[in-house]
């Protein structure tokens, strides 16, 4: 196991950002910068044992810093839609920027991903880790309190990559974090996901209205194409005449997950069968969004020269639902101070047919 660093760039004269490489003991490598807590790079071997390179990302500084498509970054202090930018807490109105249409998106125009975080190294027993942290001031983006937030990456020889979130303020806030990673897992830049199959575990997701904000409903998915209980080819029912398909342009929906534990659950798994490469997702988080990319524009110049088109990649979100500050109903998103808002979202890696790990 191995952890290295290299100057990635430079924001102004003494703000300093790094690269940190990850490799495991089966040489799987993970790429890690201190902007946006971003990950920039996850290779892995496919079933033959040959490495590619599975998250879409940018070879430079620059490229994340103008890029607008939240590349692997920590999405918050909201991920995800806050209809119209507003909400209230204990009876005091906020106002956040509307650089969604009318509504907020990922946390706003410098979301947490834009942001420079403090990076230290861990290198434990069986694994080794990054821990990023980002102090939010009250404020911010228009929230309320300073929130303190430690994101800590984590590397095991079981081929896992583990993202424990930690958070607490100073005033009643909102707060919800995600990671926001495209996967390709033939490889980034190796064409559209249409052809990978995914499983989602959940009978029910928050249908939205024409702004992608959840209209407060849970709706089962039987009978329609947002049903992912059982494996299915992304591209199969995309394109689908259905009304919530029409409005994403694809899928970009939040699934309401089963839990059988408090613990990290399985939310996904996502398997692409030329490379034999398979992904799962364990969260503790009551939510996914699966976005299908349908908003990637074609032609973004993307890590080694290699160009990503429409439907390139794909996120699996874990999170608590869209606009949960306006829903009574859904899950709360509120952090009190004295609390501590604690997540962890597991991404592990596999091939089928490959070296067991
Ligand atoms: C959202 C999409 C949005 C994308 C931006 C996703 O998390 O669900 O609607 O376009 O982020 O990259």
């Amino acid at each position: 196991m191995d952890i290295k660093k290299h100057p990635f760039g430079q924001i102004d004269d003494t703000t300093l950002v790094d690269l940190y490489k990850l490799t495991n003991l089966n040489g799987m490598a993970v790429g890690i910068t201190n902007y946006g807590a971003t990950l920039v790079a996850v290779t892995v071997a496919d079933r033959r044992g040959n490495p590619a390179d599975v998250i879409l990302g940018y070879d430079s500084l620059a490229d994340y810093i103008n890029g607008s498509n939240y590349f692997g970054c920590i999405a918050g202090r909201y991920a995800n839609r806050i209809a119209g930018g507003r909400f209230e807490l204990n009876q005091i109105p906020y106002l956040l920027a509307q650089n969604d249409g009318g509504n907020h998106l990922h946390g706003g125009i410098r979301g947490f991903g834009k942001a420079v975080w403090q990076a230290r190294e861990m290198e434990n027993h069986d694994s080794l880790g990054l821990a990023l942290t980002y102090l939010s001031q009250d404020g911010e983006e228009g929230y309320p309190g300073n929130l303190s937030i430690t994101v800590i990456y984590t590397l095991t020889n079981k081929n896992e990559l583990r993202i424990d979130y930690n958070a607490t303020t100073d005033k009643p806030t909102v707060v919800n974090l995600t990671n926001h990673a495209y996967f390709n897992l033939a490889g980034a830049g190796s064409g559209d996901i249409l052809d990978h199959e995914l499983m989602i575990n959940a009978d029910r997701f928050t249908p939205v209205d024409a702004s992608l904000i959840p209209t407060g409903e849970l709706r089962s998915v039987k009978d329609t194409p947002l049903d992912f209980t059982r494996p299915m080819i992304i591209g199969a029912r995309i394109d689908q005449d259905h009304e919530q398909l029409l409005i994403a342009k694809g899928y970009d929906h939040n699934w309401v997950l089963k839990k059988d534990t408090d613990g990290p659950c399985l939310a996904a798994r996502a398997f692409e069968r030329k490379s034999g490469r398979t992904l799962e997702v364990y969260t503790t988080q009551p939510g996914i969004q699966f976005y299908s990319g349908n908003f990637m524009e074609n032609g973004i110049a993307g890590k080694t020269g290699q160009v990503y088109h429409h439907r390139g990649g794909f996120c699996l979100e874990t999170q608590h639902f869209p606009n949960s500050p306006n829903q009574p109903n859904f899950p709360s998103t509120i952090l009190d101070p004295g609390a501590i808002y604690e997540h962890t979202t597991i991404y592990r890696f596999s091939a089928a047919g490959g070296p067991p790990v």
